[in-house]
């Protein structure tokens, strides 16, 4: 049973991270216990409008996983697959927060698989964090929400200077 393990060494969870929310963080540290090295790529994507730009978002993942031992962050731009292969990774990670979640996550592991070999592995978010998502943490903020909880302590104070306009 435990001998495919063997082979997932090195693994990377994707994802944009704008912000990093402790619903990354839970599928982070699980994710880490089943490896020898989890690799976050946080996405480059320039067509996208984000809040952080890459290094911020980057930097906010270093500081909230300084404690992991086996965590790596980096970031990639193009295809996931392509930085799999560059990287010796074997399998993708990701957390599904519901049903809905289910039919895109699917379809990118099918193609991800087809196309290059790589493996998705699934991961049932931790029900406290199944709201979560970075758009709702930022819409929240935006309007004087607290999201105290909900993303790490470090993230709260850059949130509130940039949506207040920093
Ligand atoms: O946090 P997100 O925005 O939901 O993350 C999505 C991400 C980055 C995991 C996904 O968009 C992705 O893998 N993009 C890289 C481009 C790619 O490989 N696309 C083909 C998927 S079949």
């Amino acid at each position: 049973m435990t001998e495919g393990w063997n082979h997932v060494r090195r693994v990377v969870c994707p994802g944009s991270f704008d912000p990093v929310t402790n619903g990354h963080l839970d599928i982070i540290d699980r994710a880490s216990r089943l490896c020898d090295e989890l690799v976050v790529a946080v996405l480059i994507n320039v067509t996208k409008q984000s809040l952080f730009t890459v290094d911020e978002r980057a930097e906010m993942l270093r500081e909230a996983t300084k404690e992991h031992g086996n965590v790596r962050v980096d970031m990639f731009h193009g295809l996931l697959v392509d930085f799999c292969r560059a990287n010796d990774i074997s399998a993708i990670v990701k957390g599904l927060r519901a049903v809905s979640d289910f039919d895109y996550e699917l379809q990118m592991a099918q193609m991800n698989y087809s196309q290059a070999g790589v493996e998705t592995l699934f991961m049932p978010t931790n029900p406290l964090y199944a709201f979560l998502s970075s758009s709702l943490v930022k819409q929240f903020a935006q309007y004087g929400g607290d999201v105290s909880g909900l993303v790490p302590d470090s993230v709260i104070g850059q949130l509130r200077d940039r949506l207040a306009g920093s």
